[in-house]
């Protein structure tokens, strides 16, 4: 019993190590979007067009999973770097058997977006600097980009809406190769 609880507790804190690594190295946690803010992203989804839906940091899963279940013929992208959340979702898809979800563990800012229809993501600042470089430097999408909480900078997104939240948090749309160049 003892030798159990002593590799529950290593295994613990390998976890906790391994998460908090990945969040000073990409300069956020895997905190899953709320509820709300879920619901808000989906509203925000264009309606038209099938072209695939990439999740930039998905995290636990927490928004590739339900996207997958709702748009069984979509294909739904997730990059994720944190190897454990990544882990967790890729289990999940398993379960429920979600054909149509791809998760890779690797950097989105490294990853060829250009098939991507809709572009979602919760980052934060310096992340959104890096990806603004990047799509505006590659202009390879056409689609939408939707994020949760953190604009692009001085660009005007399409759409916006605040959800009724605590923090009263804000979720933009931007158009890609209109807005965003
Ligand atoms: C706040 S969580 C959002 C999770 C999920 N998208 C959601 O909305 O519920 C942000 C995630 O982005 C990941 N991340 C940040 N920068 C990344 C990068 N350049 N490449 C891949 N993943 C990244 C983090 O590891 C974290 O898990």
């Amino acid at each position: 019993m003892f030798a159990l609880e002593i590799i529950a507790v290593i295994v613990t804190l390998l976890i906790a190590v391994s998460i908090v690594w990945s969040t000073l190295k990409v300069g956020i946690s895997p905190m899953p979007s709320s509820s709300k803010a879920r619901q808000a992203i989906i509203q925000l989804l264009p309606e038209m067009g099938n072209k695939p839906i990439y999740d930039l940091g998905s995290g636990w899963g927490s928004l590739v999973i339900p996207l997958a279940k709702k748009h069984p013929n979509r294909t739904i992208v997730g990059y994720e770097v944190s190897f454990v959340p990544w882990l967790v979702s890729v289990v999940l898809k398993r379960f429920f058997r979600l054909s149509n979800v791809h998760l890779y563990r690797q950097n989105f800012l490294q990853a060829d977006l250009s098939e991507a229809g809709v572009l979602i993501c919760y980052l934060h600042t310096c992340g959104m600097t890096a990806l603004a470089e990047k799509l505006k430097s590659e202009r390879s999408c056409e689609g939408v980009l939707i994020s949760n909480t953190f604009g692009l900078g001085d660009v005007q997104p399409e759409q916006s809406v605040q959800i009724n939240d605590f923090y009263k948090s804000p979720i933009y749309r931007y158009r890609l190769n209109r807005d965003v160049k």
